[in-house]
């Protein structure tokens, strides 16, 4: 590790990794000279992929980024954090409901050990995107081909037993 160098951890459950998502991996990725994707659990949420499973398809999906490598989170971001000689955290904000989740998680991270995080607001174009509402909308069937990558929407039918709109429905 260059002691020079600066290293972003971007966290969260990615249950599935969306566009969204993605987009703003690869601006942490261009600010920073590393960034380490860290796929965790979310002790108030219960998964529908494995852990496993996400951090492959978080993998897959930045293939192409050089500076940017997954890690799956079993403990503590910070200690993650610490482990890995990041000093940031970076998230994204969409609105309102995302900063009150973000704000006590953010000054929890920075009371344990100091760690900042960095929030950069989410692009318009995928701001409507969430984990969340893309499970409820493959659950019914409907299309999300075109808010993840393909890999994670096939992963995210597959779960739920279901399947894009054949064209004629689309
Ligand atoms: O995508 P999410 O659900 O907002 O991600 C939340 C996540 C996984 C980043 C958060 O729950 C987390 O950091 N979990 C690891 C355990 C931990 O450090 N908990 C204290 C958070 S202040």
């Amino acid at each position: 590790m260059d002691v020079n160098s600066r290293i972003a951890v971007c966290p969260g459950s990615f249950d599935p990794v969306t566009n969204g998502h993605l987009d703003v991996v690869r601006r942490a990725a261009s600010l920073f000279d590393e960034v380490i994707v860290a796929v965790g659990i979310n002790a108030s949420k219960s998964a529908l992929l494995e852990a496993d499973e996400r951090v492959r398809l978080f993998e897959q999906a930045v293939e192409h980024m050089p500076n940017v490598r997954v890690e799956r989170m079993d403990g503590l971001l910070v200690d993650l954090c610490r482990e890995h000689g990041a000093d940031l955290i970076v998230k994204g904000l969409r609105g309102g409901a995302d900063f009150d989740d973000e704000q006590p998680m953010a000054a929890m991270n920075r009371h344990l050990s100091g760690v900042e995080t960095l929030f950069l607001i989410t692009d318009a174009a995928v701001s409507h995107i969430s984990s969340s509402l893309v499970k409820d909308v493959a659950q019914y069937g409907g299309n999300i081909t075109d808010m993840v990558p393909a890999p994670v929407a096939d992963a995210v039918y597959r779960a739920f037993g279901t399947h894009p709109p054949k064209e004629d429905e689309a």
